[in-house]
C-alpha cells in the first residue's frame, strides 16, 4: 500500500468538490429527498441525480405539456441547497446527448456527467450504459458532442469494460482527457460481471496513471477505513460511494470524523429513527418532484434505514405488509418506541 496524503479536495475544471467525496448516482435512490438527506448530515463534497435518459429530456422538453407522471425532469428536480449538483445522462445518440446537455446546463447544474457504466440489458440493448463500451468511436463521437454543446464541467462514470478480455480502462480514461472532459469515475467492476466479485482496485491505479485529470475510484467503499484503503491503494483524486450511503447516510461524516480524530461514532438507533422521519417529511411536502410512489419510497427507505439494526428484520417485514403511508408510520413509530425506550 503506498503513503499518499487523503486529499481534502478536487476539482472538475471550476467544479470545487470539497471534500472530495462524493455520492454516487443510483437509480430509484438518489432523488431530490435522499440527496438533501445527504447534504443535511454533511462530508459529502459533491451529489449526483439518478441517470437520465437524454432521448427521454429532449422528447419532454419540447412538449413540455405532454409530461408522463414519470417525467424526466422529476429526475432532474432540485432543490438550491443541494449545489454542487452534477446531473447524469445516458444513451447513445450523440447530437440527443448535445441537446440533452444543453437542457441540464440551462436548469442551473454545476456539471453534467455521462454513464457508461449502466448494466441494465434494456439500457446496454440500445447501445447504451455499459454497451458504450464495446464502441470507442461512438464514445469519443458522443463526449466530442456533449463537450462542445456546454461550458458547464463535463464528466464521465464508466466501467472497467465490457467483460475481462476487453478491459478499456486506459483508453476511456485518455479519450475523456483529450476530448476536453474535467474528470472521470471508474467502477472498478466489468459489465459480465454485474455487482459480483470484488471491486478492482488496481484498474482505477491503472486509470490514475493514464491521464492528468481528476480520477474518482468507486466500488466497494463500506467505511471509512475503505475509503482511507482506497485513495492510498489508487493515488486517487477523490472517492466515490453508492451503496453503503442508502443504508447508512452518516458514512460521509463518519469519513471526515476518521480523517481527523482516527475514529468515528456510528449511528445510535434515535438518529435512525430521527432520520427516517425527517425523509419521512421531506417525501411528503415533495412528492411530486419525484418519480416513483411515496408509499413504496416510505418502504424502501424503511428498509435501508434499519439495515444493521437489533429487530430491524421484523420491522422490514412489517412495513412491507403496511397498506398506506399511516401504516407505515405507525410501524416505524412502534418499533423504535419500543428500542428507544429500553435505551433510555
Ligand atoms: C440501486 C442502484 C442504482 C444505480 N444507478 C446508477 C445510475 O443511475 N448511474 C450510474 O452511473 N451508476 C448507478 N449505479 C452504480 C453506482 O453508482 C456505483 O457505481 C456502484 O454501486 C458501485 O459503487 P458502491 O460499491 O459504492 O455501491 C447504481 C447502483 C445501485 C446499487
Amino acid at each position: 500500500m503506498r503513503t499518499v496524503a487523503v486529499p481534502q479536495r478536487l476539482s472538475f475544471g471550476t467544479l470545487m468538490v470539497e471534500p472530495a467525496i462524493v455520492l454516487a448516482p443510483m437509480a430509484g435512490v438518489t432523488d431530490t429527498v435522499f440527496r438533501r438527506v445527504i447534504r443535511d448530515l454533511s462530508g459529502c463534497g459533491l451529489i449526483m441525480t439518478e441517470f437520465t435518459s437524454s432521448h427521454g429530456i429532449v422528447a419532454n422538453h419540447a412538449k413540455p405539456s405532454a409530461k408522463p407522471r414519470r417525467s424526466p425532469f422529476n429526475y432532474l428536480h432540485f432543490e438550491p441547497d443541494e449545489h454542487p449538483i452534477v446531473a447524469q445522462l445516458f444513451g447513445s445518440d450523440p447530437a440527443v446527448l448535445a441537446d440533452a446537455a444543453r437542457v441540464v446546463e440551462d436548469l442551473g447544474f454545476d456539471g453534467v456527467d455521462m454513464n457508461f457504466g449502466c448494466p441494465v440489458k434494456k439500457v446496454v440493448k440500445c447501445n447504451g450504459g455499459s454497451g458504450l463500451l464495446r464502441d470507442l468511436p461512438l464514445v469519443e463521437r458522443i463526449l466530442k458532442a456533449v463537450r462542445s454543446a456546454v461550458s458547464i464541467p463535463f464528466t464521465c462514470k464508466f466501467r472497467t469494460g465490457w467483460d475481462d478480455s476487453s478491459i478499456v480502462v486506459a483508453q476511456m480514461g485518455r479519450l475523456a482527457e483529450d476530448c476536453g472532459l474535467q474528470g472521470v469515475s471508474l467502477h472498478g467492476r466489468t459489465r459480465q460481471q454485474g455487482y459480483a466479485g470484488e471491486a478492482d482496485w488496481d484498474r482505477i491505479a491503472e486509470l490514475k496513471q493514464a491521464v492528468r485529470i481528476p480520477v474518482v475510484g468507486n466500488g466497494d467503499v463500506f467505511s471509512p477505513e475503505d475509503c482511507v484503503r482506497m485513495f492510498r491503494h489508487t493515488g486517487c483524486d477523490g472517492v466515490m460511494i453508492g451503496r453503503a450511503a442508502s443504508t447508512n447516510p452518516w458514512i460521509f461524516r463518519q469519513i471526515q470524523q476518521y480523517l481527523r480524530t482516527g475514529s468515528y461514532q456510528l449511528a445510535s438507533e434515535r438518529q435512525r429513527y430521527e432520520l427516517l422521519m425527517r425523509y419521512y417529511r421531506l417525501l411528503r411536502d415533495d412528492a411530486g418532484k419525484i418519480s416513483g410512489s411515496p408509499l413504496g419510497k416510505m418502504k424502501q427507505f424503511a428498509t435501508y434505514f434499519t439495515r444493521g439494526m437489533r429487530n430491524g428484520a421484523q420491522l422490514r417485514k412489517q412495513v412491507h405488509r403496511a397498506a398506506s403511508p399511516a401504516e407505515v408510520l405507525a410501524c416505524v413509530d412502534a418499533c423504535f418506541e419500543e428500542h428507544l425506550e429500553r435505551a433510555a
